[in-house]
């Protein structure tokens, strides 16, 4: 009921501040002019990024990973999001996008039409991303197979159903500011480049406040998962004992220092983490390590 209220007072503020102002504004064409996209330094991107987690079709598998046809279903507090086609269709994907239109998906949350992105897409970590690995990405996501399989609608209720609502939402959730201070270590910023800008583990890994806002004070300190039963694990070093040895070694293998291996979710996540070089799993294990300990 009160999550109702407030979204439904910011809801009502908004229609009261003017529709206009509330549109979302892609990246200015200056942001993005001269960027040439390399399609393999694109992959890696796609990689640590994570994007066919999300985007292929469900249980997909092997080469199928790479039909970014969509389709899969994200349950939510708010309602249920299905993962839109992203191939290279012209028609059902965004084959026709150029890169400005795709650059302010991944760092505004904008669609080209100016309408805003529900935060199920992680942009809020995406918003990090620099510029040339979003082209790099592009050019690499351009060359995967097409799908025509049309998009699917989303499952979500009014008030929450309103794209406009999101723009209040963004002035309070979405920022570019780094979490972790990594001062001036070279792997550190790697990891948190990883990690804060590419792997989206906070999405999973962090609770949300009522209003579906990543809580910054509880970073990396677990949550409930939104598929329902169980909780997200804490993998800050309040909760997390595995050295940076066996942190790199899940990511790699899937296998826990007891020799259990990953199920849920973060299965999915090491499938693309398993793909990245051995300094890059490093890198987030030793970011790992440098959170504050929370229990
Ligand atoms: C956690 C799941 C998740 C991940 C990971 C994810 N997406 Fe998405 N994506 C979504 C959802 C859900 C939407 C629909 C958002 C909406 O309709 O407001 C979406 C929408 C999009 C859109 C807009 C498509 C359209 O037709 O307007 C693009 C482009 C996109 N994602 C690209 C990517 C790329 C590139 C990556 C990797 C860097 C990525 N996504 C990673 C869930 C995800
Ligand atoms: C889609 C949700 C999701 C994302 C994104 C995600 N995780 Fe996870 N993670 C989980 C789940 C669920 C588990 C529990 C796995 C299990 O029960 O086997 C887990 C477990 C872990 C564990 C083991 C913790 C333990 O106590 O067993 C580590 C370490 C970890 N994740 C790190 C990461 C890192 C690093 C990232 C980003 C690169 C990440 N996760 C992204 C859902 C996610």
């Amino acid at each position: 009921m009160q999550r109702l209220f407030i979204v439904s007072a910011i809801v009502a503020g908004l229609f009261g501040a003017g529709w206009v102002l509330s549109a979302g504004r892609p990246l200015p064409a200056a942001a993005v002019a001269g960027l040439s996209g390399d399609p393999a330094a694109g992959e890696a991107v796609f990689h640590a990024a994570g994007c066919a987690s999300c985007h292929m079709a469900p249980e997909a598998e092997g080469p199928a990973r790479r039909v970014l046809s969509g389709g899969q279903r994200f349950p939510s507090p708010f309602g249920t999001f299905v993962a839109p086609n992203i191939s290279p269709d012209p028609d059902q994907g965004i084959g026709g996008w150029d890169l400005r239109a795709f650059a302010s998906a991944l760092k505004r949350g904008v669609r080209p039409d100016g309408a805003h992105y529900f935060p199920a897409f992680p942009y809020t970590t995406y918003t990090r991303m620099t510029l040339q690995d979003v082209a790099d990405l592009k050019a690499f996501m351009d060359l995967l197979p097409p799908d025509a399989t049309p998009s699917q609608p989303h499952e979500v209720a009014f008030p929450f159903n309103i794209r406009r609502s999101l723009f209040g939402w963004k002035l309070l959730f979405l920022d570019a500011d780094w979490v972790l201070d990594a001062g001036t270590n070279p792997s550190l910023q790697r990891g948190r480049y990883l990690v804060e800008a590419m792997g989206h583990c906070a999405e999973c890994h962090t609770s949300r406040n009522i209003l579906g806002g990543i809580d910054k004070a509880r970073w990396m300190a677990g949550a409930p998962n939104p598929a329902g039963k169980g909780r997200i694990p804490n993998i800050t070093p309040g909760a997390l004992d595995w050295s940076e040895a066996d942190i790199a070694y899940y990511l790699e293998t899937g296998f826990t220092p007891d020799f259990d291996s990953v199920g849920g979710h973060m299965a999915f996540v090491v499938e693309n983490t398993a793909l990245l070089a051995p300094e890059d799993r490093a890198a987030i294990a030793a970011y790992l390590k440098a959170l504050p300990p929370l229990k």
